[in-house]
């Protein structure tokens, strides 16, 4: 199959009608949802399975929901995959999850080529085995020019790390004259993390029942709305995404302010 960059994402996209029979309106959807997929271990562990059963099982769920995220319309969805901190993980656990992270790259250019989606990566791609970061680069440029759903995979990401990468490099140009600090305001920064040119996450859904972020967009998702399943990563579909995206639509949010019927 010959990859173009096409934009097919606009036709599979439910109508107002089809939004409306799963009780969702469109002007009330998050534009960006950010996911903390979590609790394959846990899915394993309680079926008795190898951890890296519940990684393989959650393959699936990430599938599902790029395409109902793709569906619902959305502008962004961003994936947390692997934290810089997840190295500390058993080498054999690493392993099979930088396996399963090629495999998804290499397979899915397809799917992501006829859902004519944007695929980007943030985090310290460079630490990556040199095989997944061409595969990753073959994936974002195929698809840079389609016009769908941006799907940003996190992979050895960590939100400090971000900002601190991003304050060494105003720095630099703070030393080299060519930034005055008392010109540096939220766009300086903002434009120096790796998200930039992204919105900010609108909805965080995090599976699994943690309550915390673990170092994930610190500085994006200051105002987003979080959401908490207990629900584990390999089991989450598509009723678990409306739901979220129910709850999110009923939300007040102030943004520091008043509520606008106040
Ligand atoms: C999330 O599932 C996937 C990654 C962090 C790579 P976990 O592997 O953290 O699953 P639990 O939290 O141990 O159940
Ligand atoms: C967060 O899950 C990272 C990813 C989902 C990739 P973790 O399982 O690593 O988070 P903690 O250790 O429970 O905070
Ligand atoms: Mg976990």
């Amino acid at each position: 199959m010959r990859l173009e960059a096409v934009g097919l994402s606009r036709g599979l996209e439910y109508t107002d009608a089809e939004l409306a029979q799963r009780s969702l309106d469109r002007s009330r959807l998050p534009r960006h949802i950010a996911i903390i997929m979590d609790g394959n271990g846990r899915w394993a562990q309680q079926k008795g399975l190898p951890r890296i059963e519940g990684h393989r099982r959650g393959v699936k769920s990430v599938r599902c929901v790029v395409e109902e995220c793709s569906r619902l319309g959305l502008e962004q969805l961003t994936l947390y995959c692997f934290s810089n901190e997840n190295w500390k993980r058993p080498r054999r656990e690493l392993i099979l999850l930088m396996a399963l992270l090629k495999q998804y790259v290499i397979e899915e250019r397809r799917e992501i080529m006829r859902q004519g989606l944007k695929f980007r990566v943030i985090g310290k791609v460079e630490e990556l085995d040199p095989i997944i970061q061409k595969e990753i680069r073959k994936t974002e440029e195929v698809s840079a020019g389609n016009n769908g759903m941006t799907l940003c995979l996190a992979v050895n990401y960590g939100a400090r790390q971000e900002i601190t990468e991003a304050v060494r490099r105003i720095a630099v140009l703070a030393a080299e004259g060519k930034i005055d600090p008392a010109e540096i305001t939220e766009e300086t920064v903002e434009s120096s993390l790796m998200t930039a040119g992204m919105s900010d996450p609108d909805l965080v859904i995090r599976t699994a029942s943690e309550l915390r972020v673990s170092n994930f967009l610190l500085w994006q998702i200051s105002y987003a709305e979080l959401w908490v399943t207990d629900r584990h990563w390999p089991d989450f579909r598509e009723p678990d995404l409306h739901t979220a995206c129910r709850d999110f639509a009923a939300r007040d949010r102030r943004f520091g302010g008043l509520s606008e019927t106040k």
